[in-house]
């Protein structure tokens, strides 16, 4: 899947992300090395802080369904100004570190802008056991 589709899909999650405390909605696209895909939403409750996010959804999804095997994540934030504000953060980059993910898709709200990471640029020296 070309970088151009991974966004697509990711925005179209996003449109169905549960985030009435933070306004923030985020989608995530994991693409396995099966070639299969599954997508992901932040989802909140009350206890604000105790919410997860969309790439880990994504992820935990995924391997609920037997995909351990990761070859790329795409994640959008529809209610970020700028593409700068819609990056993984630091838990959900260690949680794609367990699972092989090798590209990650950063994308605009309107997509207009596409960038792609290597993990190990995101997440140098990554916790391993
Ligand atoms: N969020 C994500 O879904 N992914 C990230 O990588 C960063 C933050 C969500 C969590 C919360 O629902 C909202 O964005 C604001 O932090």
């Amino acid at each position: 899947m070309t970088n151009e589709e991974l966004a697509a899909a990711a925005r179209e999650a996003a449109k169905g992300a549960y985030s009435p405390y933070s306004k923030f909605r985020v989608g995530a696209i994991v693409l396995g090395r099966n070639g299969e895909i599954v997508s992901g939403v932040n989802v909140e409750n009350a206890a604000y802080p105790s919410s997860t996010c969309a790439e880990a959804n994504a992820v935990t999804t995924a391997v609920a369904q037997g995909i351990r095997d990761i070859e790329a994540v795409a994640v959008v934030c529809l209610d970020a100004e700028t593409i700068d504000g819609g990056y993984p953060c630091g838990r959900c980059r260690q949680v794609m570190n367990e699972f092989g993910v090798d590209r990650v898709v950063v994308s605009s709200a309107d997509g207009s802008e596409i960038r792609e990471h290597k993990l190990s640029e995101l997440l140098p020296f990554g916790f391993e056991l």
